[in-house]
């Protein structure tokens, strides 16, 4: 399998997809940046365009190479019989419509197209196993903000082609990342890890130590990058709280797993975090 890719596809323009995109098109590829939603495509332009406009401020990219970054991505809201080599998805994280989306593009697509997913936590077996030639399916996880942060967990399954495993490693080097090939488990490595830093956050706030700001500062003084509320927020609410119940499920719901109340609330009251402009803090 050779790696003389010229056209990659993101599907999903929210929070990662445009991430995502933003790194292909840094690194020489012509994107193609898809979502259902015309709104989120545009959110998802002037997000690009803010961090480019950032990285000039910080003179890390030049204005010339800012514009050629954005002229190498095209924003489409339509992926019908669009033929490529490989795609990565980074839509809602739900298994069905990840299946769904899988299951369109592989109809006008050669057997061989890479099929790779951004899911946090989603079984890469389970999806595998719903699309017709599963070795070609893989994960391919991107951390918040993908812009920014090196590591790309490589998530392979039983069914994974060793050469699907190669291409996806070398092709995350070409992005200038750091690849780490894991097996699929629930939560993989860092998700399943890092769970705790969130729920016992939570814990501690449903056990009366509710100040958050107060425990970010603590956690970010010992060393951690950022606090783990101020994270959730930039994760997104609905997508962390989502993960932890996919973790929690698959592991037979142990009680040390076992989503936060304060997290399903603010799920329900819709404040996601950055995304809404209120989560556990206002934006
Ligand atoms: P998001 O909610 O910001 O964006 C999801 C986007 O997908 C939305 O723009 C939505 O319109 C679009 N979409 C939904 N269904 C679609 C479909 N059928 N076809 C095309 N587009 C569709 O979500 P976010 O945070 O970007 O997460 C996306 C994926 O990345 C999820 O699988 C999530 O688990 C994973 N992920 C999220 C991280 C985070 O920190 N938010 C980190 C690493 C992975």
């Amino acid at each position: 399998m050779s790696l003389s890719i010229n056209k990659i596809p993101v599907c999903g323009a929210g929070t990662m997809g445009s991430g995502i995109a933003q790194v292909f098109a840094t690194n020489g590829f012509n994107t193609l940046l898809y979502d259902v939603s015309e709104e989120g495509l545009a959110k998802a332009k002037q997000s690009i365009h803010k961090n480019l406009q950032s990285l000039i401020q910080k003179e890390k990219l030049s204005e010339i190479e800012a514009r050629k970054v954005l002229e190498r991505i095209q924003f489409i809201s339509d992926i019908n019989n669009l033929t490529i080599d490989v795609v990565i998805e980074a839509i809602v994280e739900k298994l069905d419509v990840k299946v769904e989306l899988f299951q369109k593009i592989a109809s006008y697509n050669s057997d061989k197209t890479i099929l790779a997913s951004n899911t946090s936590s989603l079984s890469i077996e389970q999806l595998a196993n719903k699309i017709d030639h599963p070795e070609r399916v893989i994960g391919m996880h991107f951390f918040n903000p993908a812009p920014l942060m090196k590591l790309v967990e490589v998530i392979q399954c039983k069914q994974t082609n060793p050469a699907v495993v190669n291409m996806i490693l070398e092709l995350t080097k070409k992005l200038g990342k750091t690849p780490v090939l894991v097996n699929d488990s629930p939560g993989f490595i860092v998700n399943r890890v890092a769970r705790h830093y969130y729920l016992e956050s939570m814990k501690a706030v449903e056990q009366g130590f509710d100040d958050i700001p107060a425990i970010d500062h603590l956690l970010e003084n010992v060393g951690f990058k950022m606090g783990p509320f101020k994270l959730m927020d930039l994760i997104g609410m609905d997508v962390n709280y989502s993960v932890s119940n996919i973790v929690w499920e698959s592991l037979d719901k142990p009680h040390r797993f076992k989503p936060s109340i304060i997290q399903k609330n603010k799920v329900d009251k819709g404040e996601l975090g950055r995304k809404t402009g209120k989560g556990f803090y206002t934006y």
